[in-house]
């Protein structure tokens, strides 16, 4: 098969486009032929510093596809169905082997472009203001980069949820694409303070939560964001700055600071419905799925660079 491998860590252009050897099925796995990749925030960080798990290797969280091979002990799949499939790597191929309990059924006539994007990002955000962040109707949240993967599905969630939204975006531009997905306001922390503008729009009460995916600085003006009680969701280092934090401000106003890992969890019958759930109400409109462009898995390298260049508002997939 076909792949999108590299042999170092490093820029986007390690990518290679190489032939590999086909995969073997595990007993309790399957094999999708993959129609769909969703390059995630954590690919572009793990291409960057992540540990090679083979040699080469090949990135990647998410994938869709139709199953091609199913493995002994697998009873509740079947060769011909669609998924959407996560696993610590190896998206980035014509050829996925995959655990079968890491699949989800796409619901018919569901596109699995669309589906391929929905477990990492959805089910991180879910976890972020639900499980962990304990989000009420009611309850003003502020999402960090909202125009990232995991940002635009937390504010399409907490506006269902009956929460007011705001987000943060490095441009006027990009915020003024999220206000289709139920932003309420806007930030552009390049021309203003965050913790200043948060305060002037809640009329100094602060937030009641914030779903963080920037780590770094951007840390502390989420924790500097908080109303009494007001809880963060830290869940990501897109920054790629170290987390070196002044939590002084935590105790005083009963706030907390929660790390949350999906991956910890996405085995769990809790996760694994949760994010079930979050697909069949995509495929029946509840919420958008926001593609911003699509790349063939020969041009990987490109694909990876143009989400560095943070122009994209949303997903960008490469299609085998
Ligand atoms: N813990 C978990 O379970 C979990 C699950 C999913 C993702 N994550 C993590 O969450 C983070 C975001 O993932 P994602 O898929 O949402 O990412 P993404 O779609 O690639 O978006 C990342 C966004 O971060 C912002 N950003 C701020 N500083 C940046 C920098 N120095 N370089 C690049 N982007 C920067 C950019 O928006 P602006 O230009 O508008 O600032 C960019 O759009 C990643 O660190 C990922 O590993 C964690």
């Amino acid at each position: 098969m076909k792949a999108a491998v590299y042999y170092e860590n490093g820029s986007p252009d390690v990518l290679k486009y190489e032939e590999v050897p086909d995969p073997v099925c595990h007993p309790k796995g399957v094999i999708i032929r993959v129609s769909a990749v969703s390059i995630e925030g954590g690919d572009t960080l793990n291409r960057w510093r992540g540990p090679l798990v083979r040699h080469p290797h090949i990135v990647g969280y998410q994938a869709a596809g139709q199953i091609v091979e199913v493995g002994a002990e697998v009873t509740h799949l079947k060769v011909g169905q669609w998924v959407a499939t996560v696993d610590g790597f190896g998206s980035h191929a014509e050829l996925r082997p995959v655990p079968a309990r890491n699949c989800w059924p796409i619901p018919d006539g569901f596109d699995p472009r669309l589906a391929s994007v929905i477990p990492v990002a959805f089910g991180t955000a879910h976890d972020c203001l639900f499980e962990f962040g304990r989000l009420k109707a009611g309850e003003t949240v502020l999402v960090q980069a909202g125009a990232s993967g995991v940002g635009l599905a937390a504010i399409q969630l907490a506006k269902r949820a009956g929460a007011t939204v705001l987000a943060t975006a490095s441009s006027d531009e990009r915020l003024a694409r999220l206000k289709a997905y139920g932003l309420d306001h806007g930030i552009n922390y390049r021309t203003h303070s965050v913790p200043e503008s948060v305060m002037k729009l809640t009329d100094n009460k602060g937030v009641n939560l914030v779903v963080d995916s920037v780590g770094g600085p951007t840390l502390q003006g989420s924790i500097l964001s908080l109303g009494y009680r007001g809880r963060v969701s830290m869940v990501g280092q897109a920054g790629r700055e170290p987390m070196t934090v002044d939590v002084g401000s935590l105790m005083g106003g009963n706030r907390s600071l929660s790390g949350v890992f999906l991956g910890a969890e996405i085995m769990t019958d809790r996760a694994h419905d949760m994010i079930q759930t979050l697909i069949d109400d995509a495929a029946r409109g509840a919420f958008q799925v926001v593609i911003d462009r699509e790349f063939p898995l020969s041009e990987a390298a490109a694909a990876h660079a143009y989400i560095e260049s943070r122009a994209a508002v949303g997903r960008v997939l490469l299609i085998p």
